[in-house]
């Protein structure tokens, strides 16, 4: 923490931008203290924590191309995900935090603070997605930092769907884009808190073994079919006995199985739901922009499902953290049964090779900025 002769004033520094114009840069920034009781400190209703690790996820590139003039030109700091060490606690926080406490979480604002950071002032009232790690938890900064955007993301999925049955024992799920760092927690959770009957997973041959250790049951290579509505049927025959899935939860924007996806989804009358993050085509991360998922069919299928029309149960999900996912999570992290993937890891002056990586759509796990490398 660079103390500056003014010490009403915190000097750090930071991953940050002003519109989709300006490219992302390694600035100084300062944050300012308020004097209380002889000392200085973040606001009543603020935490101050010190990042160590930050995650990169696709919509922080995605939020940097919306940021038209519509979001302001105001400097806004790259990132979502973050964990780190509470280095200042508002007087109305001084019983839930304590200096020293390890962080981990999502922030939900979106065009301001960033975790790409140094230091990063934080309202836990409106931020649910943050987590104080339980000392049982034995993770690095950097895996801290790897699972809540996207773990919050499949919780989503997996709760929210709309079906008139939960994910159960009784469910084959398909997952599409199983080797997505969110398509990775699907599997897992699906697997271990929801224990399904059945996964199938859309991957690459390369990530075979990944998703299979992960809890995958079959897979399917979609490097090796122009069109997975064939092959996704096939196993619904030879593999699941002609029983048919209830979910299909897409992470990777797959519209094949839609024109005949009643030969492979139970009707929505047995709790069947077909959940997206994407939408209805694959996201070219060089181009990608919020319109990306509106086609036409894309649109057609969410307004007729809203309306009960049809015989799909179709939504578009969107990430919200959620304190009590947050709570369930870290149960799992301590017993061991949730696997993080960190991918690679970039010091916060390779910035924008940690950008690169993540715009391959290649990343099996996390891209992470280890902004203070001394890790435990
Ligand atoms: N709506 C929301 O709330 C929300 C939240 C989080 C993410 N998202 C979106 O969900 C998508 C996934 O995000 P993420 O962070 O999980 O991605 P990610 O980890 O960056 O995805 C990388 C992985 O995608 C796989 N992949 C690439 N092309 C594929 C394809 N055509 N079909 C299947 N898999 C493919 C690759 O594995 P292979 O080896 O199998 O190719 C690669 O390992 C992104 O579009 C993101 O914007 C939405």
């Amino acid at each position: 923490m660079t103390e500056l002769a003014d010490p009403s004033k915190l000097l750090y520094k930071a991953v940050t931008y002003q519109t989709k114009a300006t490219p992302l840069a390694l600035t100084e920034e300062s944050i300012s203290l308020v004097k209380a009781n002889g000392s200085y400190n973040v606001s009543t209703d603020d935490i101050l924590i010190e990042i160590h690790s930050a995650a990169l996820n696709p919509v922080d590139m995605l939020w940097h191309r919306a940021s038209n003039w519509m979001v302001g030109s105001n400097q806004k700091t790259l990132g979502r995900d973050y964990a780190g060490v509470v280095a200042k606690v508002g007087a109305n926080l001084s019983g839930k935090y304590s200096v020293g406490d390890k962080v981990c979480g999502v922030i939900t604002e979106k065009f301001g603070i960033g975790t790409v950071a140094q230091y990063l002032v934080l309202n836990p009232t409106k931020n649910p997605g943050i987590v104080k790690v339980p000392t049982d938890v034995k993770l690095s900064f950097n895996e801290l930092a790897a699972w809540p955007l996207v773990l919050n993301t499949a919780y989503n999925m997996l709760e929210l769907h709309g079906a008139t049955k939960p994910v159960g024992s009784s469910s084959n799920i398909l997952i599409i884009g199983g080797a997505t760092a969110c398509g990775q927690y699907l599997i897992q959770l699906a697997k271990v808190a929801y224990k399904v009957k059945t996964i199938v997973t859309v991957n690459s041959g390369s990530a075979d073994d990944f998703v299979k250790l992960l809890g995958a049951d079959y897979t399917i290579d979609y490097t090796k079919h122009k069109n997975i509505a064939g092959p996704v049927a096939k196993i619904v025959q030879d593999e699941l006995g002609g029983e048919k899935f209830q979910f299909v939860f897409d992470c990777a924007g797959n519209s094949d199985l839609f024109p005949k996806i009643d030969n492979v989804l139970k009707s929505k009358k047995e709790g069947s739901a077909v959940v997206t993050i994407v939408g209805d085509k694959k996201p070219d991360y060089e181009t990608y922009t919020f319109t990306h998922a509106l086609s036409l069919g894309f649109i057609k299928k969410n307004i007729k499902s809203k309306l009960g029309l049809g015989s799909l149960n179709y939504s578009f999900s969107m990430a919200g953290p959620n304190a009590e996912w947050c709570k369930r999570a870290m149960g799992l992290f301590e017993e061991g049964k949730i696997k993080i993937t960190v991918d690679s890891a970039y010091s916060l002056e390779d910035f924008s090779k940690a950008v690169d990586r993540l715009a391959t759509n290649r990343a099996r796990g996390k891209v992470i900025i280890e902004v203070k490398k001394d890790q435990v």
